[in-house]
């Protein structure tokens, strides 16, 4: 395809600029353990991810980055909607941590732009890429907003809580016992493909929202969902004896047509750091809501000590193990998404450290050896500040963005890992009784209003759901050649 070779030709030519620039590093240079200088370098790193917003574009549509300019002028790349959620969450934890609110506008005018028709982070115009896990990305986003006491919006718009619990409670209708026992299916939409899907981070996100809500609110029914679908989770396997957590469990084929297929294999067996992460992060949140619960402090325990062997080298740097490589003499091969899911597991052992103290030697030195490798990574580009993606290497490596700007995964990333860093000092989450303003609905999300029923139920979307079959196949084989490309380069 005309498109790969041209983007393998661009990757190689962004490599070699890396290897010209990286000789005159200058390089972000961060001491984690010193406030001014950790400061400094993530509103550096912040800096660099405002810019790839492309709020001065004529396409552009707050909340979405979209289609970013390639090293060849081209806009031929682009970001899924999620990640956009995560970049806004990101971005409330940054205000949290540093204080500087330089970024809150673009913040809270994404997050009300995204919420969709029904106020639950469904809108129609991502039908094609809503997994379960994509709608809670923005879930975190607007319950580290409560959590944060981050500006409220104005009282005529939907409120930080009230969406969180919207995304809860149709997340919760979707959960499907008559396949795997339980467990969240991957799409939410049926045409799409991976509704077969049974995957580690729609569930270990929703676990964590759970798990958040229950301490927020103190309402005990999140409590018990929380704990639903964690053991569910073990019980099928995602997370194994040895407690890693596996990429998920496709429902088998239906071969006598009942409906139903009790058993499903976890048969993808990778192992994402964003995965392992979000479980952690979730089940420190139930050790603190429980006031210390016995099972919750062994399973935050034992699912923190292994994380160290797939995601962290000897001397504490992290690193995305399935495609970002130690030794580090060969390239990444992390696609677009993986790109950024260092900065999860970054933002979820922050959480972990302060929801369940006795964890914090075991993660702090991991904080900090980390963040100084990613902060040594940002020697790329023109300025020597644009950020790589491997911090094992500890110097600028490739983007398939261009190294003029890098990429929005790499940024994310490093300015979490940055931020998590404040940790020692950071103010803990609040609930609704220590501090926290943000207003609730228990029963938003709960009403008709939903993708799956408007899809389902108007006979007009009968066209419409073949053309997004039509499409899904366009944004399948897009997907595949930049796969093709990224194996490759
Ligand atoms: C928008 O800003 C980016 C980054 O500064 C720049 O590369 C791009 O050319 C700008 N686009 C327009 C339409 O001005
Ligand atoms: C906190 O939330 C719970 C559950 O929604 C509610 O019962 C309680 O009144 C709230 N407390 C405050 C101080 O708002
Ligand atoms: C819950 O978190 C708070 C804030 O970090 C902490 O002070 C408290 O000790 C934690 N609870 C337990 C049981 O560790
Ligand atoms: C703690 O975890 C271990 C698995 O490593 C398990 O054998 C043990 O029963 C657990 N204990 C509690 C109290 O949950
Ligand atoms: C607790 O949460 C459940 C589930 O969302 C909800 O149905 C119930 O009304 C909530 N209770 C209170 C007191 O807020």
């Amino acid at each position: 395809m005309k498109f790969s070779s041209l983007t393998r030709a661009l990757a190689s030519t962004a490599l070699l600029t890396a290897s010209l620039f990286s000789s005159s590093a200058v390089a972000i240079d961060v001491d984690p353990t010193n406030q001014d200088s950790l400061f400094a370098a993530t509103q550096e790193v912040a800096l660099k991810l405002r810019a790839l917003y492309p709020d001065n574009e004529t396409w552009f549509v707050a909340g979405e980055f979209g289609l970013i300019q390639t090293a060849d002028g081209k806009n031929n790349q682009g970001y899924y909607w999620w990640e956009a959620g995560a970049a806004m969450g990101a971005w409330v934890e940054y205000w949290h941590y540093t204080g500087d609110d330089q970024f809150n506008d673009i913040v809270t005018t994404a997050l009300l732009n995204q919420v969709g028709e029904d106020d639950n982070y469904e809108p129609s115009a991502q039908t094609l890429s809503l997994g379960n896990d994509d709608q809670a990305f923005w879930a975190l986003a607007v319950l580290s907003a409560a959590e944060r006491v981050f500006p409220n919006p104005p009282s005529d718009k939907p409120q930080w809580l009230t969406l969180a619990m919207a995304v809860f409670n149709r997340q919760a209708s979707r959960w499907d016992e008559l396949n795997c026992g339980g467990g969240l299916r991957w799409q939410v939409v049926s045409t799409n493909a991976g509704y077969d899907y049974k995957n580690a981070i729609s569930n270990g996100l929703f676990f964590q929202m759970g798990a958040r809500l229950a301490r927020y609110t103190g309402n005990a029914t999140y409590a018990e969902w929380a704990e639903k679908v964690y053991d569910w989770s073990k019980t099928t396997g995602i997370i194994s004896s040895e407690y890693k957590v596996y990429d998920g469990s496709h429902i088998p084929t239906d071969t006598n047509g009942d409906g139903m297929e009790p058993d499903c294999p976890v048969t993808e067996v990778y192992q994402w750091s964003y995965n392992a992460g979000v479980y952690l992060a979730g089940a420190a949140f139930m050790y603190n809501y429980t006031d210390g619960d016995a099972k919750w402090e062994n399973e935050t325990n034992n699912l923190m000590q292994a994380i160290q062997s797939p995601f962290f080298t000897s001397d504490y740097i992290m690193r995305e193990s399935a495609c970002d490589p130690a030794p580090s003499d060969k390239a990444a091969t992390c696609n677009t998404d993986q790109r950024s899911f260092k900065a999860y597991l970054s933002r979820f052992l922050a959480y972990t450290y302060q929801m369940a103290p006795f964890t914090q030697s075991w993660i702090l030195p991991r904080l900090q050896a980390s963040a100084v490798a990613a902060a040594a990574t940002c020697n790329g580009g023109s300025d020597g500040k644009v950020c790589g993606l491997a911090w094992v290497k500890k110097t600028y490596d490739s983007s398939p963005y261009g190294i003029a700007v890098g990429g929005l995964g790499e940024h994310l990333s490093v300015m979490e890992i940055l931020q998590a860093n404040f940790i020692t000092t950071a103010v803990p989450p609040v609930t609704n009784t220590t501090g926290g303003t943000s207003v609730g609905d228990p029963a938003a999300g709960t009403g008709t209003g939903s993708l799956e029923s408007k899809l389902q139920t108007d006979p007009s979307t009968t066209g419409d759901k073949a053309g997004a079959g039509i499409l899904t196949a366009i944004v399948l084989g897009l997907l595949l050649s930049l796969t093709y490309w990224l194996l490759r380069g």
